[in-house]
């Protein structure tokens, strides 16, 4: 079965006064019906402009490479060649059609997200009267429901009638939730969905979005900084370091036996992780104007060799897992 979301080799560059810098370079990875890819780094290591630039939401200026192609849902018109976008090429009003009904996006703030003045019910009709003009009041209405009780929205009806600031930041995060599900994708990015919220609402958030997955079979590609969150929701994990993936591979196995020692950073600094006592990763995430000649992590790495400098290394398979587990380290050799 052809991958929901396929992308191959994809590179981000933005123009800065300094020159162009590349925060996302050569990232590829397929993300199949009902999977979970979560993608996991430190602040600034591209995660938030991959999400983006799949959006076409990527700044002005910013040039895009490689290949992103969005395969449609059965359900959602049919199989065949007609049925795959290049989300790449695709023009602005092509991805205005995209974007809702066939690839969303949760954003990690909903307040920035939410429009204050208008009320609840309102956004997420708009959801999908934007790409359900046809549809009867009533019916959109319907839909709305429909779509806040998928975001398991207490009240809904009540809830509909309200503007965001009356809302908590779980309902808040759920009503966006709702919006983003509302016209049916069947590919959702949940960029850092739940960073802004407590524990407690947190896991309520991940129970959702895990729920929607098996119930929608809805492809989720999970943002997280976090890597313990990944351990409870994602399938597959690509670690991202500063733009480029270091390391991809089944969650569960990456977890437990890492292969880059970036991987084994974050681990080690990860409250729900951490096997010892918890250990922050030295130093600071490299300013991507001043990236080291070879690999981007060596400056921080405690197994840095000469030889680290000398080119960024390839991403090389597991020999155990050659099919499913890659790392971008010398030591994978
Ligand atoms: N509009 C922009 N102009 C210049 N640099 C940007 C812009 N947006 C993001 N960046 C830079 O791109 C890198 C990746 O950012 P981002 O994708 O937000 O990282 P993450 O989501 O992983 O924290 C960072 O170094 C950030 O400073
Ligand atoms: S390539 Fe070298 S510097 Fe980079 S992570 Fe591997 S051992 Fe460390
Ligand atoms: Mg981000």
């Amino acid at each position: 079965m052809a991958p929901r979301l396929e992308v191959c080799g994809l590179t981000v560059e933005l123009p800065t006064r300094a020159g162009w810098i590349g925060p996302v370079k050569d990232v590829s990875f397929e993300l199949a019906a009902g999977e979970t890819l979560g993608i996991v780094g430190e602040s600034g290591s591209g995660k938030t402009m991959l999400a983006l630039a799949l959006m076409g939401l990527h700044p002005p200026g910013a040039r895009r490479r490689g290949e992103a192609w969005l395969h449609r849902a059965a359900g959602n018109g049919g199989s065949g060649p007609g049925n795959r976008f290049d989300l790449l090429s695709a023009r602005e009003r092509e991805m205005r059609a995209l974007r809702g009904r066939e690839i969303s996006m949760v954003f990690q703030e909903p307040m920035t997200a939410l429009n204050p003045v208008l009320r609840v019910g309102t956004q997420i009709e708009e959801a999908i009267r934007v790409h359900r003009p046809d549809l009867a009041r009533s019916e959109v209405r319907r839909h709305a429901l429909e779509a806040m009780k998928h975001a398991a929205i207490p009240e809904p009806q009540r809830r509909a009638r309200q503007y965001p600031h009356q809302l908590s930041g779980g309902l808040r995060q759920r009503a966006m939730i709702a919006i983003a599900l509302a016209a049916g994708p069947s590919v959702l990015i949940a960029d850092e969905p739940t960073t802004a919220l407590d524990m407690t609402v947190q896991k309520q958030i991940l129970d959702l979005l895990q729920a929607l997955g098996g119930e929608l079979k809805l492809s989720l590609l999970f943002i997280t900084h976090d890597l313990g969150i990944v351990g409870q929701i994602a399938d597959r994990v690509a670690v991202m370091y500063a733009g480029r993936i270091v390391e991809e591979g089944p969650a569960a196995k990456v977890l437990r036996h890492p292969r880059h020692p970036y991987t084994e950073g974050l681990i080690r600094a990860a409250p729900r992780l951490a096997r010892e006592r918890l250990e922050s990763i030295p130093g600071a995430v490299p300013a991507l104007d001043h990236l080291p000649p070879g690999c981007a992590f060596a400056p921080r790495c405690s197994h840095r060799v000469a030889e680290c400098d000398a080119r960024v290394p390839d991403l090389i398979r597991a020999a155990e897992d050659p099919e499913n587990h890659r790392a971008r380290c010398i030591l994978m050799r």
